[in-house]
């Protein structure tokens, strides 16, 4: 089976102003067409600028996200923004269930799963991210979490369109540790197995799996040679046009 079409998308997290537009702009020239014939590109900047960001992006070719929707479309939720919104300012993309959302809000599977749905009815594909933390790692129970996550976040009418998966062990994020090539390729090797179950045989090769946590571009090449890694989930390195498009150039 072919592999899916890389993806690199980078989570801006709480980070960006208006003036961050020179960075898109970086990213936007840096996607050259050589690149452009490897690898999608989306950035999911905060909410506050995903409109302007979508405008900017107009012919680019360079995608759009959220990083968070609510599950509900419109209602009484102060403070939350529904995937039909994103949609609306232009996102195609939206992470749900990032292990920053499933810490400091609360955020379960279940939660994580009717907010997949939702970027689904809005036309979104839903970035779902998993991971273990470093004490789940050490006690031999990453398969175990990963697993139970996957079958908890992950809706049934996920395709290979509004489906991606990304992986992100939550040690690994910000703090410089990535697992080693074999640990990634475990963990991928099981996300591809559960997703026969969840999506079906024949569509389940062609949903991306990004590894995400501490991606730069002096790893990027080793870590996305691995088997069954579709591309990258980037945090920090996705703040500076040069590092995104050298993770983009690993491929
Ligand atoms: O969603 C991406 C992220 O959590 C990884 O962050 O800064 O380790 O690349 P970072």
């Amino acid at each position: 089976v072919d592999r899916p079409r890389p993806l690199v998308a980078g989570n801006w997290k709480m980070n960006g102003l208006k003036s961050s537009a020179r960075v898109l702009s970086e990213v936007h020239a840096g996607y050259t067409p050589g690149l452009k014939a490897k690898v999608d590109l989306a950035v999911c900047p905060p909410a506050t600028l995903v409109g302007a960001f979508a405008i900017q992006s107009v012919g680019s070719r360079v995608a759009i996200g959220g990083q968070d929707c609510h599950a509900k479309e419109t209602g009484a939720f102060t403070g939350d923004i529904s995937a039909e919104m994103l949609a609306d300012a232009g996102a195609s993309y939206v992470l749900v269930g990032h292990s920053e959302r499933r810490q400091y809000h609360a955020e379960k599977d279940t939660d994580v799963c009717n907010k997949a749905v939702a970027a689904h009815r809005a036309g979104l594909t839903a970035i779902v991210c998993v991971g273990e933390t470093r004490e789940e790692r050490e006690s031999g129970r990453t398969l175990a979490v990963v697993k139970k996550q996957l079958r908890g976040s992950i809706p049934a009418d996920s395709n290979s369109r509004n489906l991606v998966v990304a992986y992100e062990p939550v040690w690994a994020i910000g703090t410089g540790l990535t697992p080693t090539a074999a640990d990634v390729a475990e963990v991928h090797t099981l996300i591809r197995e559960e997703l026969k179950r969840l999506v079906g045989k024949a569509e389940q090769a062609k949903v991306r799996i990004l590894y995400g946590g501490s991606v730069k571009p002096s790893n990027a090449a080793e870590l996305m040679a691995v088997e069954n890694v579709d591309g990258a989930l980037v945090g920090g390195a996705s703040l500076v046009a040069a590092d995104f498009l050298g993770i983009a150039g690993a491929y």
